[in-house]
């Protein structure tokens, strides 16, 4: 198993945000929001904090199918804020949808949610411990729980064949960016690992596809 190659933290260059908030992860987004609502239950008046929320497309999926949760989306990119920002603002979602443009490590809630969504922010993470522990202190005990991201594989090689798979016709830019992102990623291993390190047993790691792992479950 190849070891891990850290990417950049943050996606703050203006056109890797923008080909990122042009790709097409309407499939993925749908099922990742459809899973969390299974877990969630019903979600009456919830507040959901959403980490590295990026153009926010989950945020405004989860708003339109419960019209009574709030979503504070935090991304500390501020060009992906600000794409995010004009899609919220599109979708008629001010009211329900707060972003913050903030490392979520610094980020202090006013009180802690009623849950935690993330997805394919970890990899970029230098220390994961920083996210499980944000998950943990962000939300009260029992809330719902659901982080998806990408599952490192073996070689660079099969990282390369990943690309080609699913990505062959998308712009060079981001093919590279999925490729480092890839290799910045966790085993489902590592990702127990620490959520063992942080008492967070009840939340379990799953591995999904050939590419993604998915943790869910209650704080
Ligand atoms: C691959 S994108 C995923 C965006 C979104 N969750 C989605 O599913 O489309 C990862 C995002 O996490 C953000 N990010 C990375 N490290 C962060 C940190 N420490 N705090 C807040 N945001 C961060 C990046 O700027 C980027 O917008």
């Amino acid at each position: 198993m190849m070891d891990r190659v850290l990417e950049p933290e943050i996606m703050d260059d203006p056109e890797q945000a923008r080909i990122y908030a042009a790709a097409d992860f309407s499939e993925e987004n749908a099922l990742f929001v459809d899973q969390f609502l299974l877990c969630a239950g019903e979600l009456d008046d919830a507040h959901i904090v959403d980490l590295g929320c990026g153009p926010a497309d989950i945020p405004i999926r989860l708003a339109k199918r419960r019209d009574t949760v709030r979503v504070t989306g935090i991304d500390a990119s501020p060009p992906m804020i600000a794409i995010a920002r004009q899609a919220v603002e599109r979708a008629g979602l001010n009211e329900r949808i707060q972003l913050c443009c903030q490392r979520f490590q610094e980020v202090i809630l006013p009180e802690p949610a009623d849950g935690v969504i993330s997805n394919s922010l970890v990899h970029h993470v230098r220390n994961p411990l920083q996210f499980w522990y944000a998950v943990k202190r962000m939300a009260k005990p029992g809330s719902p729980v659901l982080v998806m991201d990408l599952l490192r594989p073996a070689t660079a090689e099969a990282a390369r064949e990943i690309v080609e798979r699913y990505t062959a016709n998308e712009p060079k830019r981001l093919q590279e960016d999925f490729y480092r992102s890839l290799l910045a990623a966790f085993t489902e291993d590592e990702v127990a690992a620490h959520l063992a390190e942080l008492n967070l047993t009840r939340l379990l790691v799953d591995v999904v596809d050939d590419r993604h792992w998915i943790v869910s479950g209650r704080l």
